[in-house]
């Protein structure tokens, strides 16, 4: 079915998170002229990058649930409408903030397969064979969703499991109308999905060419999730549905086995607090994360900074921003990897002396290049050598949700790429993941920056690959303050810290800060990656002039933006502002 009514229905929708939206924050530290906001509400508020997801939690906080059990119904939305990233074939990280200031975080991130080996994406010349990592049945990781979820509910679930499955299965069973940005991106994709595929998958189009407003039925995937509602984690790792998994795997020359869908498990893992200045608490993601100890450690290098007075993007605020983030990423890139396999020194890189330290080290009139920055010397580390981290793929979600009782959900899950693997689950109805690309494909050995690749990354069988996926909570006088996070890879991290800064540091609304432009550095290549607007001509060339070099990213109008930060702030009015991402079609929905 086509029709003309959809791009109106967006509209509507999205109308009243995007009309005060347009106008982007001056580049100074006075912002209270052109102040705006983003959806306000009293009671609770759900922030996804698709409207029916949004929908989908308001509906479970509705009837009574909170915000563990809307986040468990919006994952498995996005699994229907969101396919290119939403997923129940991939993994991701919940991080929970309970109304009496209670932390606590689940790991769901996928695992290398129990067969998977140090060296399998190498050819017999030890070279990276190019893709392998990324396309078809060998990029796929262990999902991690499914048991994540059930995890969840079992610990904190107020309404019971059939329910919170229950507005994914309706979207899947009836269909959902495609937006336009889905439309370009499964188009995009149509050749990928027949070639990785061994069944003919609904993403294909059959005519080939989705427009905007057609229906996506997806009955296959209507029944896994039926059976997921009725047997909970063995409605996936067991019987049809693993079934249909490994049949598509043997097919498809996969290494997953029944063995690996019985070991899968998620974690609950302590989060990681910092303080920020004398109110602020920052509560992020443990490893697997990478982000949560690079947010912690750029926040403590920025407090020897005077940067509420340097102003927003001014040249001195943006210098010192760029050179924390270079020395957090090389720290990142040479200690950080899966806790359960590599001793990573938290505390050490979390150390006030360290980081104090690592922040007398940025000249203030002069770029450094990555080449004389190295990892630190960090209390606790083992003898590793440096190294560079793999490009990250950039395709992930992020939702954010606050309850009537103040209990508050971040959560980002991935597939990785968009589509993940683009292998479609013959008969379940679902893509699966890429994720062991987010290893380290070649380590101990120099690549061409001459540097060493990551050992505490190396591929290890039930290891899990090291993420950027950073949902973050932040309290201000042991209050709830902000819930974020965003997609993105390697610049999930700055996306995050950045929005941190413009709400504390420069007084932004919510709102002024998620559509404030963005810069990302990560060491490796030394460029400083901006959006189209960030920044400004006379601040870019201030900075050319200290040593830094630019590049704008992309080249269609999404793709140019760095993350979709979907975030909640609770005002000092009590009341909460949803800030849905201007750069897609994120929506906040409150009441
Ligand atoms: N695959 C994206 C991430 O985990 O950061």
């Amino acid at each position: 079915m086509r029709t003309a009514l959809y791009p109106l229905c967006i509209f509507v929708v999205l109308a009243t998170s995007i009309f005060s939206c347009k106008q982007l924050p001056q580049k100074n530290n006075n912002l209270n002229n052109s102040r705006f906001t983003g959806v306000l509400a009293d009671s609770a508020m759900v922030v996804s990058a698709h409207p029916l997801a949004s929908k989908a939690g308001v509906e479970i906080l509705k009837k009574g649930g909170s915000a563990i059990d809307a986040a468990i119904a919006v994952q498995f939305a996005l699994t229907v409408v969101y396919p290119r990233a939403g997923n129940i074939g991939g993994g991701g990280f919940m991080l929970i903030r309970e109304s009496d200031g209670q932390f606590n975080s689940l790991d769901f991130r996928e695992k290398a397969p129990l067969t998977s080996e140090r060296d399998m994406y190498l050819d017999k010349k030890g070279e990276v064979v190019p893709r392998l990592s990324l396309d078809g049945h060998l990029a796929v990781g262990v999902p991690g969703v499914v048991s994540g979820m059930v995890e969840a509910h079992k610990k904190y679930g107020k309404l019971d499991w059939a329910t919170l499955l229950e507005p994914a299965i309706v979207l899947a069973a009836k269909g959902h109308m495609v937006s336009e940005k889905e439309v370009d991106y499964m188009n995009e994709h149509y050749e990928n999905f027949a070639k990785f595929s061994t069944e003919t998958n609904y993403f294909a189009h059959p005519k080939g060419n989705w427009i905007a407003g057609d229906t996506l039925k997806q009955t296959d995937l209507a029944n896994t999730l039926k059976r997921i509602q009725k047997e909970g984690r063995d409605g996936f790792y067991k019987g049809k549905t693993a079934q249909y998994f490994l049949e598509e795997m043997q097919r498809g020359g996969g290494i997953i086995t029944q063995k690996d869908l019985d070991t899968y498990q998620a974690v609950w893992r302590k989060p990681l607090v910092g303080k920020y200045k004398d109110d602020y608490q920052i509560i992020c993601m443990a490893p697997p994360s990478s982000g949560g100890i690079a947010i912690l450690q750029m926040c403590e290098m920025m407090e020897q900074f005077p940067i509420n007075e340097w102003g927003f993007q001014s040249p001195k605020t943006t210098h010192v921003m760029i050179e924390s983030e270079r020395r957090a990423y090389a720290d990142r890139a040479t200690h950080l990897g899966d806790t359960d396999f590599f001793p990573v020194p938290i505390e050490g890189l979390l150390d006030e002396a360290y980081l104090a330290q690592r922040a007398k080290g940025i000249n203030l009139d002069k770029a450094s290049p990555s080449k004389e920055v190295r990892e630190g010397k960090v209390k606790g580390a083992i003898k590793t050598k440096s190294s560079s981290m793999p490009k990250e793929s950039d395709q992930t979600t992020h939702f954010s949700i606050v309850d009537k009782w103040g209990n508050a959900v971040a959560q980002t899950t991935t597939l990785n790429s968009n589509y993940g693997s683009k292998v479609f689950v013959g008969k379940a109805g679902f893509l699966l993941n890429n994720e062991m690309d987010d290893f380290s494909a070649k380590p101990g050995v120099y690549n061409q920056f001459g540097l060493l690749g990551n050992e505490a990354n190396a591929i290890e069988p039930e290891k899990r690959m090291l993420s950027s996926m950073s949902p973050t909570i932040v309290e201000k006088n042991g209050e709830l303050m902000m819930v974020l996070g965003t997609p993105g890879g390697a610049t999930i991290i700055t996306s995050v810290f950045q929005n941190i800064l413009n709400v504390i540091e420069f007084g932004m609304s919510m709102q002024e800060s998620v559509n404030a432009p963005r810069f990302h550095h990560q060491w490796f290549p030394d460029t400083v990656y901006i959006e189209e607007k960030a920044l400004g001509p006379e601040t870019i060339e201030n900075l050319q002039e200290m040593g830094h070099r630019f590049q704008i990213r992309g080249s269609l109008i999404e793709r140019k933006s760095i993350g979709k930060v979907d975030a909640i702030l609770v005002r000092p009015d009590g009341k909460l502002e949803g800030a849905a991402d201007i750069r897609g079609e994120d929506t906040a929905l409150g009441w």
